[in-house]
């Protein structure tokens, strides 16, 4: 219309579905047991088939693999398990000509100790720049024989680790919050901030899209490293699996507010350095922040001069329960308005249970999931899903002695670790290795990373692309319904119709509903209208009415 200007389309990432890629178990091209980049290449055309806007790569860098990657040796590198430099780059440009926008994953909190900055500062004694590079501080008692205060890891056991110094003598503790492995990086340091500024202009130089920040809510540190009361009630804060929703979880999640460790309120200005360089490339690169903070502390993370998105840990946590789904999105929605930035629901991820599993595993387990993806998909912002959610898989269970987790280890077996939900994807075929890569049976078979449980036949990619009522032919669905209605945008188009106890309806502006049954009968939609794709077959349609069963959903336009 003359006079009136066309508003400026949002960017991608206001309702991208990204597929979280963990190049270990994805596809394994060279037939190693391991999967590696150019499997990531191979499978492409499948991850364009689910008609997603962007893939995420867990990373691939050069690493001992002691956490699976997340001990990074050299974050401008490709560890040779993966692949190398070339083929990061053919990864990133062959996505972009499939119309497939990349993120990359960045751990800034803590390097490898094979990083050669950590060698350098063990060689260089206390008091050394070197030694400033890290948290090194000399431990309590007359001896220095008690770590110097009373934090603890995520993966269990003490945050401190004592070293023997150059000249054989016991020594300074260096911080670690998570594996031994892992010492975390001391961003007091003005050099550490431009070396994460370095590795941020490689890959955006490469063409990257953005990046998935890794423990984006721990670089600060209270540098008077204060001893926290009841350091491990803070760590419990960050357990999915003890979040139901009671006002004692709510209490204990608080406690991450501003902690000597985590959620920092300086954090946010390394995320204003991070997000100048991010504004000085072209297009539309952004940064997702991996930071399970309470409701109120989120929009920091997300305001206009710092990141673009924050993961949603209190969706991912949320159980078949159909009110409290729905307190979550509308604090979820609450908590971002002001700073207009947009939501992300994900149900799943490399370091939980599998969604199958977590609502009650099995078939049950799998009809609920396939519900909840319903509702994850039909929200405003961006949907992140995690590699194998849309085959249905469950976590598998792992024998003891083929654990990988440093959880498992350092908890010395109190938790299981994530491996579980870890484990190489199923391509084809009736039996392990399903595909995963193609050594024939004449070749010597590589042993997989992690095994596969015997029972994946029809959970294969192949089984399901026979099917389309199956998981993965509702995930592709989704995915090509939501590019069909732009209105998914719209962060204010969201409304809550009555529903009877335990059935979620959410109504979208943009001329549908979605409706879960999470009661244990079968119920009448109160919403009438044409099924546009449902959680099962079993979901029917008569003259406008919708029937659920239980366990089961639908998006209904009406
Ligand atoms: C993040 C990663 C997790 C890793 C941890 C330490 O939480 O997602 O896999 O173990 O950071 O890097």
């Amino acid at each position: 219309m003359p006079g009136i200007a066309e508003p400026a389309p949002l960017p991608w990432w206001h309702r991208a579905a990204v597929y979280q890629v963990y190049p270990r178990s994805f596809r394994d091209l060279n037939a190693d047991g391991t999967g590696d980049l150019r499997g990531v290449i191979h499978e492409l055309p499948y991850i364009a088939a689910l008609a997603v806007d962007a893939l995420w790569l867990s990373p691939f860098y050069s690493s001992p693999q002691n956490d699976s990657g997340y001990d990074v040796v050299d974050p401008r590198s490709v560890d040779p398990i993966y692949g190398t430099l070339e083929d990061a780059q053919e990864l990133i440009d062959q996505a972009h000509f499939r119309g497939l926008r990349v993120l990359v994953d960045v751990v800034p909190n803590h390097s490898s100790i094979d990083r050669p900055w950590f060698q350098e500062a063990l060689a260089a004694g206390p008091g050394s720049p070197e030694r400033a590079h890290y948290h090194f501080l000399d431990g309590r008692g007359p001896l220095g024989d008690e770590p110097p205060n009373n934090w603890v890891s995520m993966f269990g056991g003490s945050a401190w680790t004592r070293i023997t110094e150059p000249d054989g003598s016991p020594g300074q503790w260096y911080l670690h919050l998570f594996d031994a492995t892992q010492p975390d990086l001391n961003w007091s340091n003005p050099h550490v901030h431009l070396d994460a500024l370095d590795t941020l202009r490689f890959w955006l130089d490469k063409g990257a899209d953005g990046f998935r920040v890794d423990v984006a809510l721990g670089l600060a540190k209270d540098m008077d490293y204060p001893d926290i009361d009841d350091p491990e009630g803070l760590v419990l804060a960050l357990r999915m699996d003890l979040d139901d929703g009671s006002a004692e979880a709510g209490a204990r999640r608080r406690r991450v507010a501003n902690s000597p460790i985590l959620d920092r309120d300086e954090v946010q200005d390394i995320y204003r350095e991070w997000r100048a360089v991010l504004d000085s490339y072209p297009g539309d690169r952004m940064a997702v922040a991996e930071a399970w903070v309470p409701p109120e502390r989120a929009a920091r993370y997300v305001a206009s001069d710092t990141l673009h998105q924050i993961f949603n840990f209190d969706f991912m946590a949320v159980g078949w329960d159909a009110d409290r789904i729905r307190t979550v999105v509308q604090q979820t929605l609450d908590g971002l308005r002001d700073v207009g930035a947009p939501p992300t629901w994900a149900l799943s991820n490399h370091d939980t249970p599998r969604v199958v599993t977590r609502l009650g595993g099995g078939d049950v387990g799998r009809r609920r999931a396939r519900a909840m993806a319903l509702v994850a998909h039909c929200l405003p912002g961006s949907v992140y899903v995690y590699q194998g959610e849309e085959l249905g898989l469950e976590d598998a269970d792992i024998p003891d002695e083929a654990r990988r987790d440093p959880v498992w280890f350092r908890t010395k077996g109190a938790q299981r670790g994530r491996d579980g939900g870890r484990v190489p994807l199923p391509w084809a075929g009736a039996l392990p290795p399903y595909g995963f890569h193609d050594a024939t049976e004449a070749e010597v078979q590589p042993s997989l990373w992690l095994p596969p449980p015997p029972d994946w036949a029809s959970f294969t990619v192949e089984a399901q692309l026979r099917d389309a009522s199956s998981t993965l032919g509702q995930y592709r669905a989704m995915h090509r319904l939501r590019h069909a209605h732009p209105g998914f945008v719209d962060l204010h188009n969201v409304t809550w119709p009555d529903a009877e106890p335990g059935v979620f309806i959410v109504r979208r502006g943009c001329g549908f509903a979605c409706v879960v049954n999470c009661t244990d009968r079968e119920i009448t939609s109160p919403i009438e209208g044409y099924v546009m794709t449902a959680s099962d077959a079993s979901v029917r349609l008569e003259r406008n009415v919708v029937t659920l069963p239980p366990d089961t959903g639908a998006w209904i336009q009406a």
